[in-house]
């Protein structure tokens, strides 16, 4: 038995919603928790499995946590005396790699399994490996589990072979309590990294750059409590903002950070999407004529491949050609196969997706695989014509806080089920 979403078609958004807490940061932060032995507090955490799952791990480890509100948290850091991560819960989440850089940085070694998550293809992590080993730890894979150690951790002049969010953020943890100046060229600069800095110099860290492609961190001897508040997650926003425009309702988003929004804000207009940007809100106007487009995906502040699989269901109610490129995973295209299920017309050529917009899509049994993926599944089906039962939606509860509760409040009626 397993849960599914069933969703009837033709259904239009309007309304507003609140963004939570962004994934991609709050999955950082609380492995960051683990340099410091105080008490810290991080609020506006989304209620994601990911979150829960870290939790446990933190738990395991030895960390007293309390949920002060149904999303802050307050951990106290000060019992935490294990770098042995369960294995069964660090293979539920791929974030569970930022376990490295702050058992590293804290207790110079971690023995932890490859970390699990989406399926997007090859997911090397060799550029964490790399900043590991030029601060001065030995890196081991043994029996799949990676070993790191370091009697002493010393700053280092690290450049990055490719732009990577998370060797950008491991890095950085292993670095703050590391002796001398780090410089990481190449860095990521997406805003999750900035909101992971400024928590660890609200901790007491010294980093500076982040947000930039060159990050100069100093070492400090410790780090103490800090309280902390989770930027809001821009991929849920721009999850929302695409279903509007998809389903051609009037949707206000809320509580998000617009200037985060750049890339998505200006491909939906381009792709005749009226928005009405505030300062901490966008209005989606209903579109009746949406033109096909080129996408192409990039690191920030370029189009997300988080919100590619969303756009391509938005392309496929555009009328004529779009092309959408991806340039960050070798091979994120495992929608495709689903999205024709449905009867998107839509050919894969390498890196690149041709999308025959125009063409009425019909409700079918889908398979979600990954977490973006399964999540544009729903509103590709809200978009066709009859029902659409999703099933794997354990992926898309990683990331998404009770999805269909979020959709409800936009007047969307998605069921929960049960299947075989
Ligand atoms: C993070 C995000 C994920 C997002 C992705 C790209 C988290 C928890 N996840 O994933 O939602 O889709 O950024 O924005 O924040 N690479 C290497 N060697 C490495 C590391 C990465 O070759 O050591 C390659 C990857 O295979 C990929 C590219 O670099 O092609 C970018 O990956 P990266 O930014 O590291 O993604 P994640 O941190 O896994």
């Amino acid at each position: 038995m397993q849960q599914c979403l069933r969703i009837i078609g033709r259904q239009k958004t309007s309304g507003s919603i609140k963004i939570n807490g962004a994934k991609n940061s709050a999955v950082a932060i609380l492995p960051a928790s683990l340099l410091t032995g105080s008490v810290v507090k991080v609020e506006n955490l989304p209620g994601i499995t990911d979150i829960h799952s870290l939790v446990r791990i933190l738990s395991a480890l030895g960390a007293k946590i309390s949920y002060t509100t149904e999303t802050s948290l307050e951990l106290d850091l000060s019992g935490v005396d294990s770098f042995y991560p369960p294995p069964e819960l660090v293979n539920q989440l791929r974030a569970s790699y930022y376990l490295m850089g702050s058992l590293l940085g804290r207790f110079g070694q971690v023995d932890i399994p490859m970390p699990g998550g989406c399926d997007l293809g090859p997911r090397p992590i060799d550029q964490h490996i790399k900043g590991f080993s030029a601060l001065g730890a030995s890196v081991d894979l043994e029996k799949g589990f990676i070993k790191i150690r370091a009697k002493k951790l010393k700053g280092a002049h690290i450049y990055l072979d490719v732009v990577s969010v998370g060797a950008t953020v491991n890095i950085m943890l292993a670095a703050v309590l590391a002796e001398g100046k780090t410089v990481l060229e190449n860095a990521a600069k997406e805003p999750e990294i900035v909101d992971v800095a400024n928590f660890l110099n609200a901790m007491g860290a010294n980093v500076k750059g982040a947000g930039t492609d060159v990050i100069k961190i100093q070492g400090v001897k410790e780090l103490g409590g800090a309280d902390h508040i989770v930027i809001p997650d821009r991929i849920e926003a721009g999850t929302f903002l695409i279903a509007a425009a998809a389903t051609g309702g009037e949707v206000l988003v809320k509580d998000v950070i617009p200037k985060h929004l750049d890339s998505i804000i200006a491909k939906l207009k381009e792709v005749g999407v009226e928005m009405d940007i505030g300062l901490d809100s966008v209005l989606v106007k209903a579109s009746n004529h949406l033109i096909p487009s080129d996408v192409k995906t990039f690191p920030y502040p370029g189009f997300p491949t988080d919100l590619q699989p969303h756009m391509m269901v938005l392309l496929t109610c555009a009328k004529g050609t779009s092309l959408l490129t991806e340039n960050v995973f070798e091979r994120r295209f495992r929608h495709v196969e689903e999205l024709i299920k449905l009867g998107a017309h839509i050919k894969l050529e390498g890196r690149s997706a041709i999308i025959e917009g125009g063409h009425e899509l019909t409700g079918a049994q889908l398979q979600s695989m990954d977490l973006r993926g399964g999540a544009s599944f729903i509103i590709a089906a809200l978009i066709s014509e009859g029902e659409t039962i999703i099933r794997g939606i354990e992926h898309i509860d990683r990331g998404y806080e009770k999805i269909e509760d979020r959709f409800a409040a936009l007047g969307i009626k998605i069921d929960r089920i049960v299947q075989e």
